[in-house]
């Protein structure tokens, strides 16, 4: 039976200061002056639309995530004021966790300051790395320097959960340098590191100018050494490139990862709601273009599209296998409303052939992928298809 479960709100700013060559996110260099008013405007009436769409307006938010392109070319004053015209609708609980993205190259600490009185408590900063000359081949606007001055500017005015973003597997890049960037995020103490592999996608320059990326051998001793790395400085994997301190993990994302709820509201942000009484979840979209986006009336900005039964299998495991605790028979069955004897066979083969194991953890089963599970979970998932 399909159960209710904890909501976030994903906020989407698609503007940046210039495109970088391996990002497919929907970004877009800002040409001139960004209409930062009327976007804060168009997003609390998109919040609106999304709100009466919820049905249970009783819903308490648990997590708010300002993610971009690059939310931190926006003012503190304007997330005040729609994060308070928010707050009128709906209830926020009492830990809430709201997160803003930004990036080294466009901050400085009276904004740090203003986004703290705009109520938001975790920063995540867009380090990617800590050398100058891979950071120019990534196309980055900013320096080593800048991300730790950054940072430390975000501790002086009182952030205490810091997300430090950083990628590995960049062009010509050896293990050592890998490392190097690691042991540099350690030494500057952020609560949370997010690790992940440099992927090449459609529609990017590096797809259109692929640059020589490490081999397999080198991009594999990266991982497991970076792993390592991470694990004895007192940052544990929780997720396959989430690295945290004790009680730090990113609620917001664990959300994502447990097959929770989310209202996603800007330029293509993506949402999933559970509706238990009708017996489905909706995943909308909204349109990707910031000038339609802005322009057009709300029911053509928003599309809609049911998770139909036979997909919600595969959609709840490629969240929850990406989670080190992976997930119980229990939670399978609130999220997707599906019988969890319906993959208990397959669960058997994968575990005979040391591709899923279980855990018991604090006296319940958790299905999590094995570190050879984790390693090939595309495969893993297949399975399920
Ligand atoms: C949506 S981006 C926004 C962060 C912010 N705009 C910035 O770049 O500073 C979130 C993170 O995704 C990661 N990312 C983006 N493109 C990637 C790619 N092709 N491969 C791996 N990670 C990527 C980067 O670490 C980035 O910080
Ligand atoms: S700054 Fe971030 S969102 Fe913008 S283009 Fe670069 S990686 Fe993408």
């Amino acid at each position: 039976m399909l159960e209710q479960p904890p909501l976030g709100l994903y906020i989407h700013i698609p503007w940046c200061i210039r495109k970088c060559p391996y990002c497919d996110f929907n970004s877009h260099q800002a040409n001139g002056a960004i209409q930062e008013r009327d976007y804060i405007t168009k997003l609390f009436d998109d919040f609106l639309y999304e709100y009466e769409r919820l049905g249970d307006q009783t819903r308490e938010l648990q997590s708010i995530f300002i993610g971009g392109g690059t939310p931190s070319l926006f003012s503190g004053e304007s997330y005040k004021f729609l994060i308070q015209n928010i707050r009128q609708h709906i209830s926020f609980s009492e830990n809430i966790e709201i997160t803003i993205e930004a990036n080294p190259g466009a901050v400085d600490s009276e904004q740090f300051r203003s986004y703290i009185e705009a109520g938001i408590n975790r920063l995540s900063i867009g380090a990617q790395s800590f050398n100058n000359k891979h950071l120019e081949k990534l196309g980055r606007i900013h320096s080593k320097e800048d991300t730790i001055t950054a940072i430390n500017i975000a501790k002086s005015v009182g952030f205490k959960n810091l997300n430090v973003d950083l990628m590995h597997g960049l062009p010509g890049q050896s293990v050592e340098s890998a490392i190097e960037d690691l042991k540099i995020a350690v030494d500057n103490a952020p609560t949370h590191i997010s690790w992940y592999q440099l992927t090449i996608e459609p529609n990017t320059y590096f797809y259109s100018y692929p640059p020589n990326l490490p081999e397999d051998i080198i991009l594999h001793t990266i991982y497991e050494r970076g792993i390592e790395v991470l694990e004895s400085n007192g940052y544990s994997q929780y997720e396959v490139s989430a690295f945290a301190q004790k009680s730090k993990n990113s609620s917001h994302n664990c959300n994502y990862w447990n097959f929770g709820d989310y209202i996603g509201i800007g330029a293509g942000a993506h949402g999933k709601l559970t509706m238990p009484i009708d017996n489905k979840l909706v995943r909308s979209k909204k349109l990707k273009q910031p000038n339609n986006y802005m322009n057009k009336v709300q029911s053509e900005v928003t599309q809609l599209n049911e998770i139909l039964i036979e997909e919600r299998t595969v959609e709840f495991l490629m969240n929850a296998l990406r989670l080190r605790r992976g997930f119980s028979r229990h939670l399978f069955e609130k999220r997707t409303g599906i019988e969890f004897g319906e993959i208990s066979k397959k669960l058997t083969t994968l575990i005979e052939n040391e591709l899923i194991q279980i855990k018991n953890i604090n006296g319940e089963s958790f299905y999590s992928a094995t570190r050879t599970g984790y390693r090939f979970l595309d495969t893993l998932l297949g399975e399920f298809l």
